[in-house]
């Protein structure tokens, strides 16, 4: 990573992962121990945002060089509103790089620093399952056969050449996130992903990917759902219309 990237803050959105946070935070300090993070919890019943504070306190008391902070909201209120809220918070504070990455052990932290040096080449980094080199570890087939599905409609929709635009494990400058207005971000679940892979091509940024393993987790359980299915397949469908009828528009002026 340049000299220039070096305040990093990790967006941890959490909700039910009393079992995952203190590992997936353990794992951080031993691969990036001076990136900062940022927990986002949805008031979670099984006591995710205390537990998270009771770490941070004892964490800041020790004389950790990192800091960890915790975000609480009101009720579950999805994981995209989750990472805009952590966005801004990482803005406000002047961070220089903003990262993504689940709760649960799915991402892995010493595939971190492969992400962030790669941003010395772009403005975006996207941790792939589905690249020469990415895996994915103990995941059912129905969820590899979503997952590729998700990611082939994409491409088809959209015209974006990336193999995985649905991930959750990323790498932002900050830059890039103060150029895309993020308050009319509406994707409430996973599709967030696919909005902002997508905002952030048609703003031109240099987007990456860099091969990952995603392994599934292992206690605690998956907050996929219908809905959040439903959701990604309408907006994306909805966004391809748009684009497809600005292409036509657009060459129709062109015959004029
Ligand atoms: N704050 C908050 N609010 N956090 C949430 C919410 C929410 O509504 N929903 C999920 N999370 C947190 C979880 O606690 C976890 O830390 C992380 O977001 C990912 O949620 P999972 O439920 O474990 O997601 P997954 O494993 O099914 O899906 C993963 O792969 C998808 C692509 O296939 C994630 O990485 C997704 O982002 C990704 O799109
Ligand atoms: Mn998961």
């Amino acid at each position: 990573m340049s000299d220039s990237l070096t305040r990093v803050l990790v967006v941890v959105p959490t909700y039910d992962e009393r079992e995952n946070l203190p590992i997936a935070l353990d794992r951080l300090r031993e691969h990036v121990p001076t990136a900062d993070v940022l927990v986002v919890d949805d008031g979670s019943p099984d006591g995710t945002g205390e537990l998270a504070e009771k770490i941070a306190e004892s964490e800041s008391a020790a004389g950790s060089p990192r800091s960890i902070s915790v975000l609480h909201r009101t009720g579950k209120q999805g994981l995209g509103t989750a990472y805009v809220a952590g966005f801004g918070w990482a803005l406000e504070r002047g961070y220089d790089v903003v990262v993504e990455m689940d709760a649960d052990g799915s991402h892995r932290a010493q595939d971190l620093p492969l992400l962030l040096a790669a941003l010395d080449r772009a403005d975006l980094v996207l941790g792939s399952r589905w690249v020469r080199g990415g895996k994915v570890v103990n995941w059912p087939l129905h969820r590899e056969v979503l997952s590729r599905g998700a990611n082939l409609y994409t491409r088809i929709m959209l015209g974006i050449p990336l193999g995985d635009a649905t991930g959750g494990f990323r790498a932002y400058r900050a830059d890039l996130l103060r150029g895309l207005t993020l308050g009319d971000v509406a994707s409430q679940g996973y599709c967030f992903q696919i909005d902002m892979a997508w905002r952030a091509v048609r703003a031109g940024a240099r987007v990456v990917e860099v091969p990952i393993t995603f392994v599934e987790r292992e206690l605690g359980e998956s907050k996929m759902s219908r809905d959040i299915i439903v959701e990604a397949l309408v907006n994306v469908t909805r966004w391809g219309m748009h684009e497809r009828s600005r292409q036509v528009a657009g060459a129709f002026r062109r015959s004029r």
